[in-house]
């Protein structure tokens, strides 16, 4: 029992640290303006979100759970989600100041982790470490969505010269038999929107074997998907009228991308695409059994390839970037869809975690049984009937954050989050 103890807080130390260290990488070098932008009304600083990882960890860590008083009060109203609205928000102290916060937090708690009752608080601490990842992917699309506005080239790497296999088309898809399967995390893990573990019956279905690529999307741009209103919804037709895009945000028009994920979509460009191929989008229990059942072994596997984290030979997400090696450069970009084949479900499904998050049918709510933890501001404000539900993590995306169970939610009209999706049905469609 002592040494299961010991092994839990070293892990929790590790990876407080290990996430960290990739969180001031992302902030290497940067400039006061790019801190204190607003790149998006939606969004707020990428300062903001530094700043707001201290005061969370002070918060639940420090004061609620260790019981000391309020560390940096003057920053408060500044760096609670509630406290001040996203405009703002750019008056922020600059960078070495937030550092300054940040660290100070860190080292008290540290120090409380040394003797805190994990066998009751390990689920708050692994919130913790969720919670500042999640903050890094939101740093990380505002920084790409800054880029951008500032006119400036956006991140780009050498584009890989991965042998392009003919993928595009006609797309593949799986059947998958009908049946219960189990839906939902049970484990420490877990965040209060993923719990509890629950059994579904599904019908037999068919879902797309890769996310749809830019090959594939490019041919409903082609066909003049966004000028015609037979592929949309009359939300979407209405969402469009009001945003009138013609193609995803970033679009890059380089045939080398042609089997990347689409990716900066919509839900309702999504489900406009959907449409054109004589598809649907895929409800989330159906995306979940795909990427996280074995119907073999009737068991439910974390991650699409079995209980192994997250790295760089499974799929494409954040990494920390190793700094003992020159020309190691974070990937801020997606990868070909088939490029991980050993990140591949029990079913046969490439890249369900990291490159693009992907939508799903479903909206956002609490399963069965939900109870909100640590506050209702996490999940439960949002289980509204607005938001839908997406999953499976992007480029990036830290590995905390990505397992099957992992649920994300926005607006359907939103674009900046990296997003792309795959396609199902209900029957078996010729290819
Ligand atoms: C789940 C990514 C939508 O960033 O708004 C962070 C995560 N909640 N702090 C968000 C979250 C509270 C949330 N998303
Ligand atoms: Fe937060």
């Amino acid at each position: 029992m002592i040494s299961t103890s010991i092994n839990c807080r070293d892990t929790i130390r590790n990876a407080l640290q290990q996430c960290r260290t990739g969180t001031l990488q992302l902030f290497e070098g940067m400039d006061d303006a790019t801190f204190r932008r607003q790149a998006h009304p939606e969004f707020s600083p990428v300062g903001w979100h530094l700043g707001h990882i201290a005061y969370t960890e002070a918060l639940w860590l420090l004061q609620r759970s260790a019981g000391l008083p309020p560390a940096f009060p003057e920053y408060h109203q500044l760096f609670a989600a509630d406290g001040l609205p996203k405009a703002k928000r750019v008056q922020l102290p600059n960078l070495p100041e937030v550092r300054h916060y940040l660290d100070a937090v860190r080292e008290k708690v540290l120090t409380y982790l040394e003797t805190a009752p994990l066998e009751k608080q390990e689920r708050l601490w692994r919130f913790m470490i969720q919670h500042e990842s999640q903050h890094c992917e939101t740093i990380a699309f505002v920084l790409q969505l800054a880029a951008a506005s500032a006119g400036r080239e956006l991140q780009k790497s050498p584009n890989p010269r991965i042998p392009a296999k003919i993928l595009h088309p006609p797309s593949q898809m799986i059947q998958i038999p009908a049946g219960e399967f189990e839906q939902g995390n049970d484990s420490a893990d877990a965040m209060d929107n993923e719990k509890p573990l629950h059994r579904r019956y599904l019908e037999t279905y068919w879902i797309d074997r890769y996310p749809v690529t830019c090959r594939q999307y490019w041919q409903f741009m082609a066909a003049d998907g966004y000028y015609n209103p037979e592929f949309w919804s009359n939300a979407g037709w209405q969402w469009l009228q009001a945003n009138p895009v013609t193609q995803p945000l970033y679009w890059l028009d380089d045939p080398s991308y042609d089997n990347h994920p689409v990716c900066g979509v919509s839900w309702y460009e999504a489900e406009a695409y959907a449409k054109f191929a004589g598809k649907r989008l895929p409800t989330e229990a159906e995306w979940e059994k795909a990427a996280g059942w074995d119907g073999e072994t009737i068991s439910r596997r974390t991650y699409p390839w079995g209980e192994t984290e997250p790295n760089a030979s499974r799929c494409n997400h954040q990494l920390v970037k190793d700094t003992t090696q020159e020309d190691a450069p974070i990937q801020n970009r997606t990868m070909p869809v088939d490029a991980y084949p050993a990140g591949v479900s029990a079913y046969g499904c490439y890249d369900m975690l990291g490159n693009v998050w992907e939508w799903t049918a479903t909206w956002f709510d609490g399963y069965e049984g939900f109870k909100l933890y640590p506050y209702a501001g996490y999940s439960q404000a949002y289980f509204d009937g607005e938001h839908r539900v997406l999953k499976g993590g992007s480029w990036a995306t830290r590995p905390w954050a990505m397992r099957c169970s992992f649920r994300n939610w926005y607006y359907p009209g939103v674009r900046q989050i990296l997003a792309g999706f795959r396609c199902a049905s209900s029957v078996n469609l010729p290819t």
